[in-house]
C-alpha cells in the first residue's frame, strides 16, 4: 500500500565476503611495529637502510623536492601517461642508449613497479584472455596474487633451491622447454626477490636464446636496478631477452634506486610486434590506467626528472647509488664471514637471502630475539645496521640445522 514503510531488511552484501590474510610482508612491518623491545631488529619489507639504521632521503632527492617546491606553477592534470620526460628519462637507463630506439617499445608512468605489474598483466588479460605466465619459484608473495588479480593463468617453474642455497638452472630450462609460443615468462631482471639469486649473463644469453626459439614473452619485474651490480650491469639480462624476444613487458620501479619508497613511482614499457602495434598497444594501456588510477602520482617521478635532468644532482644520485650498493656488498661479505653455512650470502645480489632455516626457527627468532624476517627464511640484507649485525648472525647461526 502507498505510504507502507519498508522494514525489510536489505540483503548483507559484504557478509559474502571471505575474511583476507593480509600480505605477508605488510603483516610483518605491523608486527615488528607493535613490539616495544628497543633491541628488536627488522630485517623484513625491503627498505634500504644505512649504518646507523635509517631510512634517509636521499640528498639528491631532497635538493629535487626543494627545486620542485620553488619551480612548479601547478598541479593541474597530466593525463593518463603520467610525466612523459620522466619515462623518457628512465628509458635508456633501463634499455641502455641503441634499443631505447626502438620504436616498437612504448612506456608510460605507473604507481611503482607494483602498478606496472598489475598493469602489464590487465593488458595480458584484454589481449588475450587464455594467456599463461610461467613463474619461477620462489617469487615475491604480491606477484601470485596479483597477476591472479588479473585472471592470467600462472603456472610455476622452479628457480631456487633454499636448503642447497642454488639456482635451479636446468630444472627451470627443462620446465621452460615445454612452454608454449606465447606464453609469457616472469623473470626478476635483477636483484631477485626473495632470494637475491641473480642468473648468469650465460644464463641470460640461454635464456634470450630459448625465449626468440619458442616464441615466449618475457615479463621482466626491474626494482632494483643499481642495487645489485650497478645500473648497467643490472639492466644487462634484462636487454638480452628484450631484445632477443619479438614481445616483451617490463614492470621498472624507482621506489628503491630513489628511495621513494611511498611515493609509488615507476613505469611499464612494453615491445611489441611493430611500431603500429605498439602504439595501439600504447593507447590500450591508457584506457587500463584510466579505469584503474586515471592517473598515477606525480611527486615522485617529478623528483627523479628533476634530478635525472639536472647533471649536478644526477651524478649525486649515481653516487648515492653506488654507496647503497657498496653497503649492501659489505653487510653480505661480512655476514658470509660468520659461518661457512652463510657464505652463499656474498654471492649473491641486492637486498634479499634466504635463510636456510625452518618456519619454526624464523618464529623462534622473532619471539626470543626479536628479529623480525619473513616466514619463508627471507631477510632484508640491508635492513641490518652496523650495531645488530653480529647480534642478528650469532642469533642466526645458533639456529641453524647441521
Ligand atoms: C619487498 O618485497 O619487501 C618490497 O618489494 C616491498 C613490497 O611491496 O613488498
Amino acid at each position: 500500500m502507498a505510504g507502507d514503510v519498508i522494514t525489510a531488511e536489505p540483503p548483507q552484501l559484504f557478509d559474502r565476503l571471505e575474511e583476507q590474510k593480509s600480505d605477508s610482508l605488510l603483516q610483518l612491518i605491523a608486527l615488528c611495529d607493535a613490539d616495544p623491545r628497543p633491541d628488536k631488529i627488522d630485517v623484513g619489507v625491503g627498505v634500504y637502510r644505512d649504518a646507523a639504521g635509517a631510512t634517509p632521503i636521499l640528498r639528491a632527492v631532497k635538493a629535487a623536492e626543494k627545486r620542485l617546491w620553488e619551480t612548479q606553477e601547478t598541479k593541474a592534470y597530466l593525463g593518463s601517461m603520467g610525466d612523459a620526460r620522466f619515462t623518457a628519462l628512465i628509458r635508456p637507463i633501463v634499455f641502455g642508449d641503441t634499443l631505447a630506439k626502438d620504436d616498437r617499445i612504448v612506456g608510460l608512468q605507473t604507481p611503482g613497479g607494483c602498478g606496472a605489474l598489475r598493469l602489464g598483466a590487465d593488458l595480458v588479460a584484454r589481449a588475450n584472455p587464455r594467456a599463461r605466465i610461467h613463474v619461477g619459484q620462489p617469487t615475491w608473495p604480491n606477484h601470485g596474487p596479483l597477476i591472479e588479480c588479473s585472471g592470467v593463468e600462472m603456472v610455476s617453474y622452479p628457480y631456487y633451491d633454499a636448503a642447497q642455497r642454488i639456482i635451479l638452472f636446468d630444472r627451470m630450462m627443462d620446465a621452460l622447454g615445454r612452454a608454449e609460443a606465447g606464453d609469457l615468462l616472469l623473470l626478476h631482471g635483477c636483484c631477485h626477490n626473495p632470494t637475491g639469486a641473480d642468473l648468469s649473463l650465460d644464463q641470460w644469453r640461454e635464456v634470450a636464446a630459448l625465449v626468440s626459439r619458442r616464441g615466449l614473452i618475457p615479463y621482466v619485474d626491474l626494482a632494483y636496478q643499481g642495487l645489485g651490480n650497478g645500473l648497467e650491469a643490472d639492466a644487462a639480462g634484462t636487454r638480452l631477452v628484450v631484445e632477443a624476444a619479438e614481445q616483451a613487458l617490463i614492470a621498472q620501479s624507482c621506489d628503491k634506486n630513489f628511495g621513494v619508497y611511498r611515493e609509488r613511482t615507476g613505469n611499464l614499457f612494453v615491445k611489441a610486434g611493430s611500431k603500429r602495434a605498439a602504439e595501439v598497444v600504447f593507447g590500450n594501456l591508457l584506457t587500463l590506467a584510466r579505469t584503474m588510477w586515471s592517473m598515477p602520482p606525480d611527486h615522485g617521478a617529478a623528483i627523479a626528472r628533476i634530478v635525472l635532468d639536472t647533471p649536478e644532482l644526477r651524478a649525486d644520485w649515481n653516487a648515492e647509488l653506488k654507496e647503497m650498493c657498496a653497503r649492501i656488498r659489505t653487510l653480505r661479505a661480512r655476514l658470509a664471514g660468520y659461518d661457512e653455512r652463510l657464505a652463499y650470502i656474498d654471492g649473491q645480489n641486492g637486498m634479499f637471502s634466504i635463510l636456510p632455516l625452518r618456519e619454526e626457527q624464523v618464529l623462534a627468532l622473532r619471539r626470543e630475539k626479536g628479529i623480525y624476517l619473513a616466514n619463508s627464511g627471507r631477510f632484508n640484507v640491508v635492513g641490518l645496521s652496523d650495531d645488530n649485525v653480529d647480534r642478528f648472525a650469532a642469533a642466526v647461526v645458533e639456529k641453524l640445522d647441521g
